[in-house]
């Protein structure tokens, strides 16, 4: 969602925002904004759309000043307009946010009632305006943004900027990350250390609650409680901010690509150095003692979790619910004592997400979470927090994260199998030498690139699509159909394969393409049965199986993908794969926007 930069530096501030600002693109965005200090004066420029209309308005009218706050807005209060972009400003306040202030209506109206008006829809003006309004009764900036930051009531990170004070930032966090990046004689603001990753990285963290007082040579933070806090600088990893398609067209191509070896990694993490035992961190909980398992997340992450449910029932014999995080914490669920709750999130931020774990604190015997990024706000309130190693995620649509959520999910169903001592040596051995071989598996199935890119070109007529999956396979084609809806906006649907004549059949004709995905499994037999049903009603089938399930399945499908041999139990991550691949291609040859849907955001920080 929105994207927050601050500059105090040696440089024209200018170019270091809108460099910063690119690097936040992957979040989602609808406008754009910067403000910075020239010989004391304040001024500003917002462009609504891509940040190359940004640039182009700062081509014919400037911004000098080596101070300055940036912003891509993702709309929540009115439209994305330029009137509604940040920097937000009111007399010698600039400021720009992320988050939503709830209580803004309420200030608006106290505001009114001292005679200060509006000029937006948007929730962040009121923020600049009571800033304004205190600096008017005689606070300094400081006391400024703090009496309005007291005031205020939501999820916001905050970053403000005042008229004659080029070496002063004063940034907030609550709810929505936010981090200060230090300088040689500069000091930097940032909702992530990928914003920053060029300028430096040393890199402070602030905490919930914290404010910050940023000058070009010091870093004062107060933390909720008003008290100093002293917060470490960290130096974050070169590679993990690394933002480039590495000679992909797309970051979602790159990504997929990368999944062998981030997989690899997630595996190297959590095995033994030959690969043959569990090696899970301490902490993770001996699933014995488990009574049940509650899994949490939203979208992508919430499929992962879905194919965990199949897993730790069929494997480890443990009692497990699925849910879908905006809706857990309102229906009140109970929780029995001997609950664990696992929640899964690729940013950590996801507002939802972060609610429903916080529900679970005092509830819960345990909270887990796997996590991408560590230092996240979910990856913090977490009693045990289990990094996926995927690496920085750019593309909105989630892939790699996807497969590394599923590969950790997987070695704790198998650490569960084991603690409750449902898997034999055998098999356990058996899995991780099928889960080791993976990342080879992937490379193979990769060659059947070029076949899926041919096969897109003819989905990409397609009004709608349906997907189907038995078993493992269904959440798998619950995600192969989000996939395809989010990036080519292709209206898809996915059903377990028996649901179809319970309704859904009712939409087959020719113009509705049906992807099934089923390895030849257990459950084939009965998925073929499905398939007759769709074609004997002129639906057409893209099959993408194994050898085997396509040799069975005969000639009479409309297309067919083949992959490697691989055990079921390994299926869902293998067959992400293609679905991934189908949505990319199909998205490209309608020629959308495949790294920054519309409307999407990366990091959705907001309810
Ligand atoms: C879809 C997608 C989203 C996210 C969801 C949760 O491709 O990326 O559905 O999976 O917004 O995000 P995280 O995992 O960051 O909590």
């Amino acid at each position: 969602m929105c994207g927050i930069v601050g500059v105090l530096g040696d440089h024209e501030a200018a170019p270091l925002l809108v460099e910063a600002l690119k690097r936040l693109e992957y979040r989602g965005y609808d406008s754009a904004g910067i403000a910075t200090i020239n010989d004391g004066r304040l001024d500003r420029r917002r462009a609504v759309g891509k940040l190359v209309n940004l640039a182009d308005l700062l081509v014919h009218h400037p911004l000098a000043g080596k101070a300055g706050i940036g912003h891509t807005r993702w709309a929540t209060h009115g439209a994305p307009t330029e009137a509604n972009a940040h920097p937000h400003r009111s007399g010698p306040v600039a400021v720009v946010h992320n988050g939503i202030i709830e209580n803004f209506r309420a200030l608006r109206a106290e505001l009114a009632s001292h005679g200060i008006a509006h000029e937006t829809e948007t929730d962040t003006e009121t923020v600049a305006l009571l800033a304004h309004h205190f600096m008017q009764q005689g606070m300094g900036p400081v006391e400024a943004a703090r009496a309005t930051i007291a005031r205020l009531e939501g999820a916001y990170a905050l970053c403000f900027l005042f008229e004659g004070e080029a070496d002063l930032l004063v940034a907030a966090r609550r709810g929505s990350p936010l981090a200060v990046g230090h300088g040689d004689g500069e000091m930097f603001v940032g909702s992530d250390a990928i914003a920053l990753a060029p300028m430096t990285d040393r890199i402070t963290y602030l905490e919930e609650g914290d404010i910050a007082v940023v000058t070009r040579d010091s870093l004062v933070i107060t933390d909720v409680n008003g008290h100093l806090a002293n917060r470490p600088i960290k130096t974050i990893e070169i590679e993990a901010a690394r933002v480039d398609k590495a000679g992909h067209r797309h970051f979602m191509a790159k990504e997929i690509a990368e999944q062998p070896s981030v997989i690899g990694a997630a595996l190297g993490h959590y095995l033994s150095s030959d690969g043959t035992c569990l090696t899970l961190p301490e902490g993770v909980p001996d699933f014995a003692k488990v009574e049940r398992l509650t899994l949490v997340a939203c979208g992508t992450a919430y499929y992962a979790c879905l194919t965990a449910k199949y897993w730790f029932e069929q494997l480890a014999r443990l009692p497990v619910e699925v849910d879908i995080a905006s809706e857990f914490r309102y229906r009140e669920p109970p929780v029995s004592p001997g609950t664990t709750a696992l929640f899964v999130s690729q940013s950590g931020e996801t507002a939802d997400t972060l609610a429903a774990l916080r529900y679970m604190q005092g509830r819960a015997a345990k909270i887990v979470s796997v996590v991408n990024v560590p230092e996240s706000s979910i990856a913090r309130e977490s009693d045990l927090a289990l990094s996926i190693h995927a690496g920085a995620e750019i593309g909105v649509a989630s892939t790699k994260a996807f497969t590394c959520q599923l590969t950790v999910l997987l070695l704790l169903a198998l650490k569960a199998a084991q603690d409750r001592g449902h898997v034999g040596a055998e098999r356990l051995a058996d899995l991780l030498s099928g889960l080791r071989a993976l990342p080879a598996t992937f490379n193979t199935a990769m060659e059947r690139n070029e076949q899926i890119r041919a096969i897109a070109r003819q989905l990409a007529t397609a009004p709608s699509a349906l997907f189907l999956g038995r078993g493992l396979m269904y959440p798998l084609a619950l995600e192969g159909a989000l996939k395809l809806k989010e990036i080519s906006y292709i209206h898809a649907e996915a059903y377990a394969s028996g649901e179809l004549k319970h309704g859904p059949i009712a939409l087959i004709d020719e113009t509705m393409p049906v992807v099934v995905m089923a390895p030849c499994d257990a459950l084939f037999d009965k998925t073929v049965s499905n398939m007759q049903e769709v074609m004997a009603r002129g639906g057409r089938i893209l099959l993408v199986s194994d050898a085997r399930g396509v040799t069975q399945a005969g000639d009479c499908v409309w297309q067919t993908i083949t992959l490697p041999d691989t055990d079921p139990i390994l299926a869902p991550i293998l067959y992400a794969l293609p679905a991934q691949l189908i949505a990319y291609h199909t998205a490209v040859a309608k020629g959308t926007d495949v790294d920054q849907p519309r409307n999407l955001a990366k990091s959705v920080t907001v309810e």
